[in-house]
């Protein structure tokens, strides 16, 4: 039991190395939250500091997301999925409430694909490549996490993972609709910012 208490605290920790505010601080001497959106996350990192660092930013955070699912694993009990499932969940929870970054941090997409993809890789597959189709088509990047985070409880489901994974994926799904509600006011507005577009919203 030990041995998973510190595999949740590891992976809350490691959760709140916030690579876009780390990247950003190395890259051009700016906090990435007083810039664009304001989102501690990579597609504002890409909107600030282009395609490269973006890019960079999210492989990071999504590579965070799986780690914290091994280290769950490593950790944890044999055959039981909470452990992996709530490391995943802690390392979401560093990112959006970092305890580096006065717990102002993103809304955690990156990890949570990264997270549902090593505890769920076909859900986290599908939903993946819908809501690249979603975002390719509308340039609305927050519509795609939207859709994604709505699709993968749907999906676990279907694909009948275990409580835990399902859990999880239920309570990822709520924080990535309130970590996103200004950006639901502003896709129902149609002022909602688009990826590629010049001026940050
Ligand atoms: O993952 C964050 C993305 O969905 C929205 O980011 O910066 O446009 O609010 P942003």
């Amino acid at each position: 039991m030990i041995y998973a208490v510190i595999a949740v605290v590891l992976s809350y920790l490691l959760g709140s190395v916030s690579f876009s505010i780390v990247i950003a601080r190395l890259v051009k001497g700016i906090d990435i939250r007083e810039h664009g959106s304001g989102n501690a996350g990579a597609t504002n990192t890409i909107r600030v500091l282009g395609k490269g660092p973006g890019l960079l930013c999210f492989v990071l955070d999504f590579g965070k997301g799986i780690a914290a699912v091994f280290i769950g694993r490593w950790l944890g009990l044999d055959g039981v999925d909470w452990t992996p499932a709530i490391c995943g969940l802690a390392a979401i929870m560093g990112h959006n409430w970092p305890i580096y970054f006065n717990f102002k941090g993103g809304k955690g997409i990156a990890t949570t694909i990264g997270a549902i993809a090593a505890l769920a890789f076909v859900p986290a597959l599908i939903a993946g490549v819908v809501t690249i189709i979603v975002i390719a088509i509308t340039r609305y990047v927050s519509l795609g996490s939207l859709i994604f985070a709505a699709l993968t409880p749907v999906l676990i489901s279907i694909f009948f993972y275990s409580a835990p994974v399902l859990t999880v994926s239920l309570i990822l799904c709520v924080f990535a609709f309130v970590r996103h509600r200004t950006n639901i006011v502003k896709l129902l507005q149609g002022t909602e910012n688009k990826l590629g577009a010049k001026k940050g919203s």
